[in-house]
């Protein structure tokens, strides 16, 4: 393995010939079954959007201004919406060792394997929530600078632009992953892109970067909150 860079906490390495990105485990110990290969955890395209989108810049040449833009210091506060069992979280979690990562999540089946992720990191703060309705986790919060989400729900861009107006830092960023298929499975997914884009509000647009081949259909949208 060599590592070629490090930039904010994102390491790039070739393994076997082939490039891929890993993280600094906060804790050693895997999480959703990935190597851990001299001291580094391995960040899979095909199971997180999030190491996708940093991939594919990578291959673009485009990483460094990437990793600028997210915005992932390490005491950085991240709210992330769509937490699943935590296969992503586990690596933001990871870049922002001093921070905090607010977790929400819905589904209680899920929310179970996060807790005990939860119990092993102590930058997670898991939230049962329902992140179209921002109201209801105002108590446990505070003002982030990256909201990151990843619902697969047909409101998407709705549930981000009320979140970002109230908890995102002005200045901050705003990560969407777009799933077009679940806005609206007969349109032009290109189409349900577009819409949804105009549907965000108070931001500026960084970025749009389709993550095929890891994930069909689906684009990370990269925004800035105005200040
Ligand atoms: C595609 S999965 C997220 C995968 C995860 N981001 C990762 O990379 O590890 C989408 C998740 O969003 C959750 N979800 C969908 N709508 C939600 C909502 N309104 N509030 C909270 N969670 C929601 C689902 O239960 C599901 O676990």
């Amino acid at each position: 393995m060599q590592i070629s860079e490090a930039l904010g906490g994102v390491y790039i390495l070739d393994l076997f010939g082939e490039t891929r990105i890993a993280t600094h485990p906060k804790v050693s110990v895997p999480v959703y079954g990935e190597r851990i290969v001299e001291g580094l955890r391995i960040w899979d395209p095909h199971r997180s959007k999030l190491a996708a989108l940093l991939l594919k810049s990578r291959l673009a040449g485009d990483l460094a201004p990437l990793v600028s833009e997210l915005n992932l210091r390490p005491e950085a506060k991240v709210l992330y919406l769509g937490a699943a069992t935590g296969t992503t979280v586990s690596h933001v979690s990871d870049l922002v060792p001093r921070g905090l990562v607010y977790a929400v999540e819905f589904s209680p089946r899920s929310m179970r394997d996060l807790l005990g992720l939860c119990e092993k990191r102590d930058n997670i703060i898991p939230l049962l929530e329902d992140a179209s309705m921002p109201e209801s986790y105002a108590p446990f919060l505070e003002p982030v600078d990256l909201v990151y989400q990843d619902v697969a729900q047909r409101n998407q861009a709705e549930i981000a632009s009320i979140n970002a107006e109230r908890y995102l830092k002005p200045g901050g960023t705003l990560v969407l992953m777009i799933k077009a298929r679940s806005v609206d499975v007969t349109a032009d997914p290109k189409e349900v892109l577009k819409a949804e884009i105009g549907r965000l509000e108070g931001i500026d647009l960084l970025r749009v970067v389709d993550l095929r081949p890891y994930h069909r259909d689906h684009w990370a949208v990269v925004a800035r909150r105005r200040a």
